[in-house]
């Protein structure tokens, strides 16, 4: 909205006592991010926007988040949580910087849009005070409900104390709002708490609003777009719409998925042209996936970056730091971690490469480890352009296979190999010894071998 300045509050000091966990409620993950991350990115961003967010005393975890998100996040701390108008207030030095819209929105409802947050500032650029997001919902129980006359926004009945036939109205307030920037302040200092539960309700603003003679409205949409998260149900709820929004997006932008509705995303997972992905795919965070590239099923990846005309599993996984050049393989039951491959290396059976870069077009052959663990710590194996790997052999790290090497079945590799050697079975006797040469002398230097990682 050109020519407007805009002060999005999130509220995220609640404690969440309904999800039954020691995370604070806002850092649950839905498709691979926490429900404040959503509400942050679809929050009003750029030149003449503002954002602040408001925590809960013990929640560092829950301000490195917003900072990560959105590093231009204010953060305040609500030291008592004592309801949701008090939380805004938490934020006052934010309101008094002056803004033409103060949005309000709360850290648990994830699956709201920015076109949202745009269409609630439409009303009060038109000169209303408070606009309030509404939905109709299927079971309201629970929520805020909307008591109107005619068009007009009356007030707002929390749960706890509406009568039975207020109860049975279906609107409710989604809990996104919009001030006028200049009138919030007054209007939500005037916000008491003579209530069931003595809490300074945020909801209280439209009857103030009302008796100041000023106009609040409501702005409708639907309920799968404020789903607010209390229950981890509720939870796995806001996970299937967010997962049919990504699938669709994926579609809409050309991924072919045979069964769209057996793959998971991740809310940032990025696609190239022609895309393939086969049923019973799950993706992780931070998973970028180039042109021409196949996953087959029952592949696991996260945080990997698959080349152009890549084909990966099926039953592969790939973990933090996998990169995959143009061409590369990853054939079934193979797991990589921290590997970098260039173009046209193939992985196809039955292996596990870790820490590991492997040059062009090398080949590993099945059942091909790289023993990057040594009971204490973790070492690199690199693999040069054009080796072959014989089947069945392990690769004892830190470790050198030169470019073009040849490296006979079931070797057992400590020592580095040249460029084009050749490295066959009559050396293994000693490679063997020497590993377990180096893990004796590090115990003896008073080393204790730790789980491997
Ligand atoms: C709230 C609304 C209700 C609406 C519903 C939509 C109020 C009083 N009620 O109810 O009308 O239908 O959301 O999901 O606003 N928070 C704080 N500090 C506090 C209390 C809450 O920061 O002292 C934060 C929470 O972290 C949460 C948000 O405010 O992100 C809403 O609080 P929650 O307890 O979930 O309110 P609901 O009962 O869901
Ligand atoms: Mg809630």
């Amino acid at each position: 909205m050109t020519g407007r300045t805009a002060l999005t509050i999130v509220l995220a000091a609640g404690e969440g006592t309904r999800m039954r966990s020691a995370t604070p409620k806002v850092l649950h993950p839905v498709a691979a991010q926490s429900l404040l991350a959503h509400v942050l990115q679809a929050s009003p961003a750029g030149s003449g926007t503002s954002l602040a967010v408001v925590i809960g005393p013990d929640h560092r975890a829950v301000a490195e988040d917003a900072r990560r998100t959105r590093p231009d996040a204010a953060i305040f701390v609500q030291r008592e949580r004592l309801g949701t108008a008090h939380a805004v207030l938490a934020a006052r030095d934010a309101i008094l910087r002056g803004a033409d819209d103060l949005l309000i929105a709360f850290g648990d409802t994830p699956l709201i849009s920015a076109a949202t947050f745009e269409r609630l500032r439409a009303p009060i650029k038109k000169g209303a005070a408070l606009a309030v997001l509404g939905f109709r919902a299927a079971d309201p129980t629970g929520y805020g409900r909307l008591l109107v006359d005619g068009d007009r926004l009356v007030a707002i009945r929390e749960q706890a104390d509406a009568s039975p036939a207020e109860r049975a109205i279906t609107l409710c307030n989604a809990g996104v709002m919009a001030f006028d920037g200049r009138k919030a302040l007054s209007i939500i200092e005037k916000i008491g708490n003579a209530n069931k539960k003595r809490e300074y309700y945020l909801t209280d603003a439209v009857a103030i609003v009302r008796d100041l003679g000023l106009e609040a409205v409501v702005i409708e949409t639907s309920e799968d777009e404020v789903r607010g998260i209390n229950t981890k149900a509720q939870l796995a709820e806001a996970e299937q719409v967010m997962q049919s929004r990504l699938r669709k997006a994926a579609l809409d932008a050309g991924v072919t998925m045979i069964a769209p509705e057996t793959v998971f995303l991740a809310a940032d997972t990025t696609f190239g042209k022609d895309v393939t992905i086969e049923p019973f795919v799950v993706i992780g965070p931070g998973v970028s996936i180039s042109d021409g590239a196949v996953i087959h099923s029952f592949s696991h990846i996260t945080q990997s970056s698959i080349g152009k005309n890549a084909l990966v599993g099926p039953f592969a996984r790939l973990r933090p730091g996998t990169s995959l050049g143009e061409g590369a393989k990853i054939g079934n039951f193979v797991e990589a971690k921290a590997a970098t491959l260039e173009a046209g290396v193939k992985v196809n059976h039955l292996s596990y490469v870790g820490d590991a870069h492997i040059g062009a077009n090398a080949n590993i052959g099945a059942g091909t480890i790289t023993c990057n663990y040594d009971g204490f710590g973790k070492n690199k194996t690199e693999i040069g352009a054009g080796a072959f790997v014989g089947t069945n052999s392990s690769l004892v790290a830190p470790v050198k296979i030169g470019k073009g090497a040849y490296i006979g079945s079931g070797s057992v590799i400590t020592r580095d190999v040249p460029d084009d050697a050749m490295a066959v079975e009559r050396s293994q006797q000693t490679n063997r010894e020497g590993g377990a040469k180096r893990y004796r002398d590090l115990k003896t230097r008073g080393k204790t071998p730790k789980g491997s990682g």
